[in-house]
């Protein structure tokens, strides 16, 4: 029998990937770039066990679905390949963010899997060949294995598409308020979305854009320049939307123009972020494949922002969860025994 843990945090794109040139093997039209999620953790132990006869998934404890375990075990099938093995494992894994909040929790899920996976094995494994693998499971995962701020390198096949560290977390105090407005399952899923990305008549206006946005955002970032940072990633992200939205396609039988991942109190808080700014507080936005608001400002405004967001909120049962940015994917003495 042979055990390893892990933790991985879900990642949030500034320059975001929408669009797959390789569906099969994850493989993005664009580079993207990332910052790790303090706040959004995936804990997972994984066990080896010749005994087991098939790969037991537990979520928080319980049985996992049957979907969700399919995806593990193909996962899984990746490792065993490499180590030359053929047993099952006992799989478990929990968050400390809650489901449907807007993170994805497939990042950190696949990240935390594959690290801890990788270690059961003995396999000794480059962080590079981690990215790879992890991205297998779900694209967006394989920014959650280096640490702090990453770009994914979109590359053009399996060996070239991976992510990188390009600043520590310590590097810059910015912290992205999320604030989740919904916890309804979405209608598109994102691997649904990123299908219909080619949809749109906006997309090649997007990637011509591309190598700038990259270019500028990344020496915002690494420059510390807040506000260039701040504009580049809010157009970045409705640019991403204005793909999503103008994606046609048919669904239940009947011609959609697009995908509105926005519920009416995003557009409330794209507002109010809009107005916290002409009153000279430093909050910019981004959004994801979701209604989840994300104001990202330097962290000696994280008080303010949240104070503005609770006077905004009333009684609309909004949820707050405040991220730094976080280190990468990591093993963890092992859990179980404690
Ligand atoms: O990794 P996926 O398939 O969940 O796609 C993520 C897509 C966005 O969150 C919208 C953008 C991104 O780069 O994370």
């Amino acid at each position: 029998m042979t055990q390893a843990s892990a933790v991985a945090h879900a990642n949030l794109a500034f320059v975001k990937y929408w669009g797959k040139t390789d569906p099969d093997e994850n493989i993005p039209t664009n580079n993207s770039i990332s910052m790790n999620l303090s706040a959004a953790q995936t804990f997972t132990t994984v066990t080896f066990d010749a005994a087991q006869t098939a790969d037991h998934v537990l979520l928080d404890g319980q049985p996992a679905s049957a979907k969700f375990t399919a995806r593990v075990t193909k996962h899984l099938d990746r490792l065993r390949t490499r180590a030359g093995v053929s047993y099952s494992a006992i799989i478990q894994t929990r968050n400390t963010f809650p489901a449907g909040a807007g993170f994805a929790s497939s990042a950190s899920g696949f990240a935390a899997l594959t690290v801890a996976a990788a270690a059961a094995l003995n396999l000794t494994l480059s962080e590079k060949t981690l990215s790879i693998l992890a991205r297998k499971g779900s694209g967006s995962a394989c920014r959650s294995v280096p640490g702090g701020f990453v770009e994914w390198l979109a590359g053009t096949c399996d060996t070239d598409s991976y992510a990188v560290s390009i600043a520590p977390a310590e590097h810059w105090d910015i912290v992205d308020v999320a604030v989740v407005v919904s916890t309804q399952e979405k209608a598109v899923s994102s691997s649904g979305g990123h299908a219909l990305a080619k949809q749109s008549p906006f997309w090649s206006a997007r990637l011509a854009q591309m190598p700038d946005t990259l270019e500028r955002t990344r020496r915002a970032l690494l420059d510390r320049d807040f506000e260039t940072f701040g504009r580049m990633i809010e157009q970045e992200a409705l640019s991403m939307h204005t793909v999503m939205m103008t994606s046609a396609h048919e669904a239940d039988g009947a011609w959609r123009s697009g995908l509105y991942y926005w519920l009416p109190d995003t557009l409330d808080l794209i507002a109010a972020a809009q107005q916290w700014r002409s009153d000279g507080l430093p909050v910019y936005f981004t959004l994801d494949a979701g209604p989840t608001m994300h104001l990202i400002c330097p962290a000696e405004y994280e008080t303010q922002v949240i104070e503005a967001v609770q006077e905004r909120q009333k009684a609309r049962g909004w949820s707050i969860l405040v991220n730094h940015p976080a280190p990468g994917a990591q093993l963890l003495p092992d859990m179980l025994e404690k």
